[in-house]
């Protein structure tokens, strides 16, 4: 199959166009909202029902959403859960949002302080006592079901060197503290006690900037590892992107984030899909199944496969998708292939270790 090279619009940025719900918090290998965006227009038609197993940040189904699309979600992060869950259920408007965040932040002050020597070190290095203690308590409250949106907002604000964050500097995409950079003698200003309360309402306004409503909105998330993952007897659409293999490790890179959500999953996500070829092959093994049971005819599937700079005698990520789907799902086949090279100057997953090369497959069932 000859490659096609992607259009020139997707190396602009999107950052001052897109939804900004987009920006709810970072996440490693998100892909472009403008990408998304344009995949679900072409590959979906509305009231479809578009589903995206490896749905991270949400992007995807947001995308979806927007587009009068029927959402479905999964992912095994459950800070991807918090995100995509934000995203397709946000609060009706900014009034709306900043009330429930008054009363979120209400209810975590009135809770006893913490016992700091409860938190590991490794968090604690972050944060000032004081601000530690008001983001502690906070994260209890907004843990409750039904307030996702403001434990992203909240998550959005965990970590930086920007004065409307909560850490000491630290980089914003993976939390590594910047004490080297910014050292304390020099840098006083950056080590003093933050108050959650007024970042936390500047980061709701932020995240309603440019908001378009997506109320009664049709969308469903599932956490879990595909492997065990049941998706919706029909579906019209499949668009994602696996785990980069070899070059991301969820974990590791959101352990900050993933320890406020829930203290005994911090670094546990599973990674074996990122990390042992096997688990990879087995893991499309098992969603190609499923597509060639669930997708309706002429649907389409779409993968988005980060090419990672493999030693000469493995084969690709996307060579292992199509030679999978070639024989699990006999009845989808190859339509296209675009490749998109991925300059660091504007790589929204600038973490990526060795993805230069981002490979869109496009399958069609007959
Ligand atoms: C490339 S990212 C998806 C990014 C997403 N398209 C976005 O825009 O944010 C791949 C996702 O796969 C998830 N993942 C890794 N192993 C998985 C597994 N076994 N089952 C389901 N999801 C998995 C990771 O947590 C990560 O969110």
């Amino acid at each position: 199959m000859k490659l096609v090279a992607a259009p020139d619009r997707w190396t602009k940025s999107c950052a001052h166009d897109e939804c900004t719900l987009h920006q709810l918090s970072p996440y490693i290998g998100k892909i472009k909202s403008s990408i998304a965006g344009e995949l679900v227009k072409k590959y979906s038609r509305p009231g479809d029902l578009v589903v995206d197993p490896f749905a991270g940040a949400g992007t995807i189904p947001l995308e979806s959403a927007l587009q009068g699309r029927r959402a479905f979600g999964a992912d095994i992060s459950p800070y991807a859960k918090i995100l995509s869950l934000a995203k397709l259920f946000p609060p009706r408007s900014l009034n709306d949002a900043l009330e429930k965040a008054e009363v979120a932040l209400a209810e975590a002050e009135a809770l006893p302080s913490p016992d700091l020597r409860t938190v590991p070190v490794w968090v604690r290095q972050f944060f000032h006592p004081d601000t530690l203690r008001e983001a502690l308590n906070f994260a209890v409250i907004a843990r409750q079901h039904g307030n996702e949106f403001l434990m992203a907002c909240f998550l959005g604000i965990l970590h930086h060197q920007r004065p409307g964050f909560l850490s000491y500097p630290s980089s914003h995409l993976v939390p590594y503290l910047r004490d080297k950079k910014y050292p304390r003698e020099e840098f006083p200003e950056m080590y003093e006690y933050r108050a959650l309360k007024p970042r936390l309402l500047a980061k709701v306004r932020r995240s309603f900037k440019r908001f378009i409503s997506t109320e009664n909105v049709d969308g469903e998330f599932t956490m879990g590892p595909v492997q065990q993952l049941e998706l919706p007897a029909r579906f019209d659409a499949l668009i994602t992107s696996p785990p980069y293999m070899n070059a991301l490790d969820y974990g590791r890179d959101n352990r900050l984030r993933l320890w406020f959500i829930d203290q005994t999953r911090a670094e546990r996500v599973d990674n074996d899909v990122t990390q042992r070829r096997q688990a990879f092959v087995d893991a499309i093994s098992s969603l190609a199944h499923k597509v060639e049971s669930g997708l309706r005819r002429r649907g389409y599937c779409v993968f988005v496969v980060g090419e990672e700079l493999a030693s000469r005698s493995e084969s690709h990520p996307s060579e292992v998708v199509v030679t999978t789907f070639r024989s699990t799902a006999p009845s989808l086949r190859l339509k296209q292939v675009l490749t998109d090279n991925i300059p660091d100057i504007r790589r929204t997953r600038r973490e990526c270790r060795g993805v230069k090369t981002e490979h869109f497959l496009v399958f069609q069932r007959n």
